[in-house]
């Protein structure tokens, strides 16, 4: 079965949403998806992050909605039970892998070293999410593995922002970047979703520069 990776490839941004407050879910996902970004990455960071997976999932087509913080093989089929579309996780495990292959879900396994992106690529991935890439030395530290590692493609996140966005988006090895610089607090918590849109389409247009 051949598992479509589509939402890495439809904007250059993959914003990582923290949901504390259901009701601001839908909007917000609106709000992204309207300014250019729509492929989401929820966190399972707090206590409704899968009620707003399924909320977004049913309620705004033209968002791709993921799954992001997934850290075992249960959390990843509760986020596919609720209509989770990607998975994202910090790092990987076994148990995350054979969730994966179960459930058919695109994944992008977290790695931060050599040794985890060849266990990666053991385990059938290509696509990885280097986490996190700025403390682990960012761009630099990506070219490097590039070497070694040159048919890997990267979604760094962790630290990413308008400032060193295209310092990633112009490595060839980098096929998009996450960050949570999008949906900042005080935007979500003053319920200023054009403010978000605004920062989506700012996104779009410095990644495509
Ligand atoms: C992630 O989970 O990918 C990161 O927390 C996002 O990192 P940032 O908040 O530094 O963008």
């Amino acid at each position: 079965m051949s598992i479509n990776y589509d939402f890495i490839t439809a904007a250059p941004v993959v914003p990582v949403l923290v949901i504390d407050d259901l009701d601001t879910a839908i909007p917000m996902a609106e709000a992204l998806v309207a300014g250019g970004l729509p492929a989401l990455e929820i966190t399972l960071r707090t206590d409704c992050a899968l009620d707003a997976i399924e909320r977004i999932a049913k309620a705004v087509p033209n968002a791709i909605v993921g799954a992001g913080t997934v850290c075992n093989g249960d959390q990843l089929r509760a986020c596919r039970d609720r209509g989770a579309q990607f998975i994202v996780s910090p790092g990987s495990s076994q148990s995350i892998f054979d969730a994966a292959k179960e459930t058919a879900l695109p994944l992008l396994p977290g790695v931060s070293s050599a040794s985890e992106m060849i266990a990666a690529m053991d385990a059938g991935y290509e696509i990885l999410k280097f986490f996190p890439a700025e403390a682990n030395g960012g761009a630099k530290a990506l070219k490097a593995y590039s070497g070694p590692f040159p048919h890997v493609k990267f979604c760094p996140t962790g630290g990413i922002s308008p400032n060193n966005l295209k310092d990633y988006l112009s490595l060839p090895a980098v096929i998009a970047v996450g960050g949570s610089w999008i949906t900042p607090k005080h935007a979500i918590q003053s319920r200023n979703w054009d403010a978000i849109r605004q920062l989506a389409a700012e996104a779009v247009v410095l990644a495509s520069d």
